[in-house]
């Protein structure tokens, strides 16, 4: 009968060894390469663990691309939330206007004009008496409605009635309403079209 408790280490007795020895290298190669690509795994999957980010969205980049856009389409929105909210009422969803109340929007030659200096006049002290719209005939009134909309608001209801129903005139800008504003002044009456045509476009 053997003696195992003999010496620790000893291979007399063909027991395997546990001496020391330097890890093979292949194995520290692995697993490098696996700290490598876990990292880049989270790198582009996990968020960076944003508290925002979380399943089915791997990033917070991706996340990006469905925030609201800025710029230009944000300026759409919300000239189209302004219109449909005001302007809309009295000239139809659809630009088209409505019998007895309002003359249309859509193909307007008021609307798509190449300056926007008489059009941001009609919204923002009002326009009353006979026009002509699209070779139509009108004579009714429309109140001054500049008091309750901002600078940006007027320019994204404007840019939104000059690009939309297969308009295509040029967007308006926040300053371009301010200048308008400005020159009216502070209790605006409402301009007839023979006004208006008297002013630059
Ligand atoms: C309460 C009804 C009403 C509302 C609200 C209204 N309008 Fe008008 N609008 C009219 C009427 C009526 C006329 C024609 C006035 C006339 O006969 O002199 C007109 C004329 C116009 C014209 C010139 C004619 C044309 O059809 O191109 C423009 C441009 C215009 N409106 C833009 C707007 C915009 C922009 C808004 C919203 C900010 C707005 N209107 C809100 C009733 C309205």
């Amino acid at each position: 009968m053997s003696d195992e408790k003999k010496s620790c280490c000893s291979n007399e007795t063909g027991e395997p060894t546990a001496t020391r020895s330097a890890a093979p290298m292949w194995i520290v190669v692995v697993t490098l390469a696996l700290l490598f690509t876990g990292g880049l795994f989270l790198d582009s999957h996990g968020g960076w663990f944003d508290k925002n980010v979380y399943a089915p969205y791997q990033s917070s980049a991706q996340l990006e691309a469905f925030q609201p856009k800025s710029g230009a389409a944000a300026a759409m929105a919300r000239g189209k939330s302004v219109y449909e909210g005001v302007c809309g009422i009295c000239h139809n969803s659809d630009g088209t206007g409505k019998p007895g109340q309002a003359p249309a929007l859509a193909g307007s030659e008021w609307v798509t004009a190449k300056g926007i200096n008489r059009l941001a006049h009609i919204p923002l002290a009002g326009v009353t008496g006979a026009i002509q719209v699209g070779g139509k005939d009108w004579n009714l009134n429309m109140a001054a409605m500049g008091a309750a909309l901002s600078d940006e608001d007027m320019a994204a209801v404007l840019t939104y009635i000059r690009t939309s129903w297969g308009n295509k005139a040029e967007a308006v800008n926040a300053d371009d309403v301010k200048k308008v504003r400005t020159e009216i002044g502070k209790s605006p009456q409402p301009y007839s079209s023979t006004q208006l045509k008297a002013m630059p476009e």
